[in-house]
């Protein structure tokens, strides 16, 4: 089996997210919840880009054991200096470093022609070489960059000694065919491509991360990079939870090895929503707090007789407490019966028709009955 790499990048691309600012006791935390989801590498920070991020950077690097620690860099020689010296402590560092290689990135934001691009992301490659074995170059916009430019930039790098190949969708423009397309031709195209991994990392902004990711991983790719909760700039990155589970839910089609132990989903989404102040959305994939709710009688009854039949995944394989059936008008006797069974009584058959009645009566006045609201209702009909 294909080993597949988790690369975390909550600390760097999610921290990007409007309004979230952590500080290094908060990114440390994470950092540790990281390693026990069980990700490959983490992307620690920015170094050149505030003080702050620096010394999160320089603290994750010299106490987190257990994954790669990385740290972003431009390619500029002074970042790359610095990010090499934030990495020193880590047991395995590595030094990601990129530049832009769409026509409307090299033009408008670089002024600079493609050749000129090229000889820059070598440069910067061997300066970095010079510091860690471990490099790994993003090719920014690489999406919407000329392919026959982007081929020629990649295999340029690879002789150069970049170790892990990063395509980026930046700006989540692609669907999932091209961006599976896309891997395709890198994979085919890019001569010396065994020399290197090829990483994908994807935005949200027409919600298709999660998808185009999939459909990258289809075609070859073996890093995955994402956030946990899919924090991230404008609409996000891919949520790492929701690849995670897809992959353990269709191995057949997914043969990968993967480290991560499931059972933390649930602790490290709730840890990163409560440190970053971000909440999750109710009807969020995999670990929003609907995802294992059942409102509606015939699904309650379904899942009573056999829980497969709603659901697709055991909520216990991501820590969370097995599915919670909440009552509300639209929940049938059985969904009742099971209820009441749960919190001591036991009614009749033959009762359980006129608790049915009164129940409906006050849920049709409610959202959600909670037990307060059953015991209430078993306090009016006594003798169970
Ligand atoms: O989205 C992007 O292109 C990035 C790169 C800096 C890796 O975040
Ligand atoms: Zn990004």
């Amino acid at each position: 089996m294909k080993k597949l790499y988790f690369f975390d990048t909550t600390l760097r691309d999610g921290e990007q997210s409007l309004g979230i600012t952590l500080n290094v006791r908060q990114k440390l935390q994470i950092a540790e919840q990281l390693v026990r989801l069980g990700v490959d590498i983490i992307e620690a920070g920015f170094p050149v880009s505030s003080p702050g991020d620096y010394e999160a950077v320089k603290e994750i690097s010299k106490n987190i054991k257990g994954a790669v620690i990385c740290g972003l860099t431009r390619c500029v020689q002074a970042d790359i200096d610095l990010c090499a010296e934030a990495l020193k402590y880590a047991e395995n560092p590595r030094i990601h470093t990129g530049i832009a290689v769409s026509d409307l990135h090299m033009e408008k934001k670089l002024h600079l022609k493609p050749e000129e691009v090229i000889d820059l992301a070598c440069a910067c490659v061997k300066h970095a070489k010079t510091y860690c074995h471990d490099v790994e170059f993003y090719a920014e916009d690489a999406f919407r960059s000329d392919r026959n430019f982007l081929a020629r930039i990649l295999q340029e790098v690879i002789k150069a000694g970049a170790t892990v190949i990063n395509i980026p969708d930046t700006v989540g423009y692609a669907t999932p065919w091209e961006f599976g397309e896309l891997i395709s031709f890198v994979k085919n195209t890019v001569e010396n491509i065994d020399q290197a991994i090829i990483s994908i990392h994807c935005h949200n902004d027409l919600g298709m991360a999660t998808a185009n990711s999939m459909a990258g991983l289809f075609a070859g790719a073996t890093q995955i990079e994402g956030t946990i909760n899919g924090i991230g700039e404008r609409a996000g990155n891919t949520s790492l939870e929701e690849v995670i589970m897809a992959l353990h839910s269709k191995k057949k089609e997914y043969p990968f090895a993967l480290n991560i132990h499931t059972r933390e989903i649930t602790a490290t989404s709730s840890l990163v929503s409560r440190i970053t102040g971000i909440p999750i959305p109710y009807h969020k994939p995999i670990v929003g707090p609907n995802a294992f709710k059942h409102a509606s009688g015939i699904h309650q009854d379904g899942i009573l007789k056999e829980r497969e039949t709603y659901e697709i995944i055991d909520p216990a394989t991501i820590g969370a407490s097995q599915n919670q059936i909440i009552l509300t008008a639209r929940s049938g006797k059985h969904a009742l019966r099971h209820k009441l069974f749960e919190l001591g009584y036991r009614p009749e058959s033959n009762q359980l028709d006129r608790l049915y009645g009164d129940f409906i009566q006050i849920a049709d006045q409610k959202n959600e009955i909670f037990d307060q609201d059953l015991h209430t209702l078993m306090n009016s009909h006594p003798g169970h």
